[in-house]
């Protein structure tokens, strides 16, 4: 059985990311949306909204689980018995730190590989990143990312804007 994990921070899940999904999970028997819990970072959504939304998402596909983890995404990989780590590259920009992480993780672990899948030139330009900084501006993400994670992201904004 071939069992693969797809990492990443996922704040929040867009388009870009569900093509890889939908393409990754087509090529192995089990995907493993990773979702990073950074404590270094300050994330949008916390990782139980982050997993929520996946799990939102995917919910229409049987071999996709969307999964929390702490620490090095090689442990991860072990502790989930998967022997592929999938990655998106959208652009030469992405490939430096890609081609750094999958060596490091390959020097941590030779057992697992990563595989990297080209992003749809279509989301070839989308980021979390983008999608927030649209969203703080008042601009249209319905084209970005699926109405349930819009929808989210609108309330985060509204409920910081109230804060403060
Ligand atoms: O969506 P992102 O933020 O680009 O995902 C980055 C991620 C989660 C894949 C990466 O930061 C990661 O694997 N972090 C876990 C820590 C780790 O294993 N580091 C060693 C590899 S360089």
């Amino acid at each position: 059985m071939t069992r693969a994990i797809y990492p990443g921070s996922f704040d929040p899940v867009t388009y870009g990311h569900l093509d890889i999904i939908i393409r990754s999970s087509a090529l192995v028997d089990e995907l493993i949306v990773g979702v990073l819990n950074n404590n270094a970072k300050t994330p949008l959504f916390s990782v139980e909204e982050r997993v929520r939304m996946l799990e939102e998402v995917t919910g229409n596909m049987p071999n996709v689980k969307a999964v929390p983890f702490e620490g090095l995404l090689i442990d991860f990989a072990e502790k989930m018995g998967a022997g592929m780590v999938v990655r998106g590259l959208r652009a030469i920009t992405d490939f430096e730190n890609e081609l750094k992480m999958a060596q490091t993780n390959h020097k941590l672990s030779p057992r697992v590989e990563t595989v990297f899948l080209t992003t749809s030139l279509e989301y070839a330009y989308l980021s979390s990143t983008v999608v927030k900084e649209v969203a703080y501006f008042g601009g249209d993400i319905a084209q970005f990312v699926p109405e349930n994670v819009e929808s989210r992201i609108r309330e985060k904004i509204i409920k910081k804007e109230s804060v403060h």
